[in-house]
């Protein structure tokens, strides 16, 4: 059997994300330009591709597999995929078979999604303000998206609530997103934007908050205590004594966890990024088109994977504004 994946550095590659569509019924202004032209559908791999990309990843190390996009369960007949994957659950090679969703689609979904084994989501939500989150997204339904929360929460799912912190947009709101997810027993995220993708306006770096400045705003109404839970990503947790809930921060910019880096990602179209913030990537495509046998891809992901850089090259040049990385988020899923 091809062995384990390690990088150079030592680091075991251990988590894939894997993005199957870059379509998104949401227009993120972070994440999208208002116009975005979306990939022809042949240019897509197929289900049946993303399950033996899946399958070879899992049999070098993967234990944590995450679906994103786009919007992931835009896919059309996404959830064969979660279904064939859910083997990989019952085999015990697969620890977690999971997602990230702007929820719109969840009433829909949820049920499903338990059922193929899935027990723990991620679904972004900026802010509990209907106006302002039609502002944020452009084209998104905040009650649906509400709505498509209660779902997984009722369908026994544990949910993450994901925000990206903006000034100037949800600034006023992380105590109140805290609450939100506390008092529904999720766990609560804070983001650093991050510079990827040129935006409209590029009023990006405008927005942009270290998250020491919302533990500062938590600390004032809650008591923060340092847990060691990890969640297998790159979030540091806080205990809320209040609530009882865990706070989460995800720091690319104000500190950077590359040390740590257990991943790598592929898009929708099989190229596999070593690093969200780099531009350097290895086309698993073609080797997956060309030889079913498996053996190109391994020796494709091999390369690859002897190339992946330290860190991240993320930089706020307040000076060009220009983005650290040209691809927008919705191509890699983040
Ligand atoms: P769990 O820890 O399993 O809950 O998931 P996660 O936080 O890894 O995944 P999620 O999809 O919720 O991502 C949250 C944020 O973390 C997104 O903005 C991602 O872009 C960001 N993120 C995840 N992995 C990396 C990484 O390797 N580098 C950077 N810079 N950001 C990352
Ligand atoms: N910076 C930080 N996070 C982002 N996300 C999307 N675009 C960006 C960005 N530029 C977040 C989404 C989602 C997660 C996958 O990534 O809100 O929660
Ligand atoms: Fe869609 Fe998520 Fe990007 Fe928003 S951040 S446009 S919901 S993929």
């Amino acid at each position: 059997a091809p062995a384990p994946l390690l990088d150079p550095f030592g680091r075991a590659i251990s988590y894939l994300r894997v993005s199957v569509t870059d379509r998104c019924d949401f227009r993120c202004v972070y994440c999208m330009s208002e116009h975005m032209q979306f990939l022809p559908r042949r240019d897509l791999l197929t289900l049946e591709e993303l399950d033996r990309l899946c399958t070879a990843f899992i049999e070098r190390g993967t234990r944590k597999l995450r679906i994103t996009g786009g919007e992931p369960l835009m896919r059309r007949d996404i959830l064969s995929l979660f279904e064939r994957l859910s083997r990989h659950l019952l085999s015990g090679r697969l620890e977690e078979l999971t997602l990230t969703t702007n929820g719109s689609q969840l009433e829909r979904f949820a049920r499903a999604l338990a059922d193929c084994g899935v027990n723990r989501i991620n679904v972004s939500l900026d802010t509990l303000d209907a106006e302002r989150f039609r502002q944020l997204t452009r084209t998104g339904d905040h009650a649906r998206v509400l709505a498509g929360i209660d779902a997984a929460l009722r369908a026994g799912l544990s949910v993450k609530l994901n925000a990206v912190a903006l000034k100037g947009v949800n600034e006023d709101e992380f105590v109140a997103l805290t609450r939100f997810a506390h008092e529904r027993g999720m766990d609560m995220t804070f983001i650093e934007v991050m510079p990827l993708g040129e935006i409209d306006g590029g009023e990006r770096i405008d927005q942009y908050v270290p998250l020491t400045l919302v533990r500062e705003r938590l600390a004032e109404r809650f008591t923060l205590a340092e847990i060691d839970y990890r969640s297998g990503g790159p979030a540091r947790y806080m205990r809320v004594a209040e609530t009882g809930g865990r706070v989460g921060f995800i720091t690319p910019l104000s500190h950077n966890f590359c040390e740590s880096c257990n991943r790598v990602r592929v898009t929708c179209t099989g190229t596999l990024f070593m690093c969200l913030g780099q531009e350097d990537a290895a086309d698993l495509r073609a080797p997956l088109r060309a030889d079913p046998s498996d053996v190109s891809l391994n020796a494709a992901i091999d390369e690859a994977i002897a190339r992946k850089p330290k860190g991240h090259d993320f930089v706020i040049d307040r000076a060009t504004r220009a983005p650290a990385v040209a691809r927008h988020m919705s191509t890699t899923g983040g």
